[in-house]
């Protein structure tokens, strides 16, 4: 293990009913703003709650923030901002409605120029107004750690960053919130959560890590024993809470301290996203199986050890074997794994690895996944 440091400023605010206990955790005297995206939140009851919850404070709405939000709407958030003097940030939703309140709060109070310089210089930030969330949507772990992704549509970019400032004061995890999510949701966010595991465990390192692994072995077997079933009894509390859980932990940054880290299936999903729209569950879908197949020697002991641990699978062929059983259970969830199921073909092939050679990255916790290896992985998965 590598030395490391380990904070985590972020209040958790788990169970049933305890929407009602954001009034605490606001400065009184707050002017608040309410971020939401299209509706969801109007449907299962949720904004009731989160208006009746605020009864005490002078607030404002700010909604239509898109799955993989948009610069351009962030950008009009933090117009709204300036104009009414607004000095709290309430995000009510997924992790796109979070991702968008994170640069919200940096953006309104960038002195750099362009906030997107943020997101594309990794300009840094420097102050950030303070923010706290309901998260409606287990995945994208955004409820615990200070990342987001932002895509500008004028030019078909969909980049991240981090600040130490951008982390949420408290998070509210009522799981059901979730009971109201469509199944491609819940699919996605399965997915999500299995591969920010991967990310951080399925590398070469092995020997030094035994609580990290265990720990992050613990989150993918809770993801593969309770997804499914959240498909199928949707109203289940103790299976949202479950998964719920497991998501927020698979990327709070405790399995990733000290330990080598991947997340090239993320940064090619980014791409694939920002070209064509897909949902980021669905490029990781896409996408990690042909890492493990084309990176199966670096990353072989890892593999094993997850076919063994988590899939009961050993003996011949068990790294094929456990590369289709991750193949598999994500279409069990639902989502697609082939760049053909998204009317993706050669075409798109080509633009993400036009798009990638031009960053020139090297991807990967070797730095070796260069545009070339990504052609090859992409291939495999037409
Ligand atoms: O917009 P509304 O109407 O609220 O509907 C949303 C949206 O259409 C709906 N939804 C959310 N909660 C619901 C619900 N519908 C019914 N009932 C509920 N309880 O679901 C749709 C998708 O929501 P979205 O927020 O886009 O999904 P998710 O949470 O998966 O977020 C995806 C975004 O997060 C980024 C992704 O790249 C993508 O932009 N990520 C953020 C990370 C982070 N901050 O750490 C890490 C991840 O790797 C990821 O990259
Ligand atoms: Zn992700």
């Amino acid at each position: 293990m590598e030395n490391f440091s380990f904070v985590n400023p972020v209040k958790i605010i788990f169970g049933k009913g305890t929407i009602k206990k954001i009034a605490n955790e606001i400065p009184p005297g707050s002017k608040v703003l309410i971020t939401y995206g299209g509706g969801s939140i109007k449907k299962n009851g949720v904004y009731e709650q989160v208006v009746e919850a605020l009864k005490g404070f002078e607030t404002y709405e700010f909604s239509g923030i898109e799955p993989n939000p948009h610069y351009e709407t962030c950008m009009k958030a933090v117009a709204l901002i300036k104009e009414k003097g607004i000095d709290f940030l309430l995000s009510v939703g997924g992790g796109s409605v979070l991702d968008a309140t994170k640069f919200i709060a940096a953006a309104v109070c960038f002195e750099g120029g362009d906030p997107w310089k943020i997101l594309s210089e990794d300009s840094p930030v420097t102050k950030a107004l303070p923010l706290g969330d309901i998260i409606t949507l287990p995945a994208t772990g955004s409820e615990m750690n200070n990342g987001g992704v932002i895509t500008r549509v004028e030019t078909q970019d969909k980049l991240s960053f981090a600040s130490p400032l951008t982390y949420p004061k408290f998070s509210v995890l009522d799981p059901t919130t979730t009971y109201s999510m469509p199944p491609r949701q819940i699919g996605n966010g399965v997915v999500d959560a299995f591969v920010h595991v991967m990310e951080q465990y399925l590398t070469y390192n092995e020997g030094d890590s035994l609580i990290q692994d265990n720990m992050a072995e613990a989150i993918v077997k809770t993801l593969v024993e309770e997804g499914p079933k959240a498909l199928v009894t949707p109203e289940d509390y103790d299976v949202r809470a479950n998964l719920m859980w497991a998501s927020t932990w698979a990327l709070n940054g405790w399995i990733g301290c000290g330990v080598p880290q991947d997340w090239a299936t993320h940064m090619i999903g980014h791409e694939i996203t920002a070209f064509y729209g897909l949902d980021h569950g669905q490029t990781l879908a896409v996408v990690l199986p042909g890492i493990m197949t084309v990176l199966k020697e670096q990353k072989g002991k890892k593999i094993t050890r997850l076919g063994k641990n988590v899939f009961g699978i050993e003996g011949d062929n068990a790294i094929e074997r456990t590369i289709k059983a991750v193949e598999n259970f994500f279409e069990s969830v639902g989502v697609k794994t082939h760049l053909g199921d998204y009317g993706l073909g050669d075409e798109a092939i080509d633009k993400v690895v036009n798009r990638l050679a031009e960053r020139g990255w090297k991807l990967g916790e070797c730095h070796n996944i260069t545009a070339d290896t990504v052609r090859e992985i992409l291939i495999l998965r037409k």
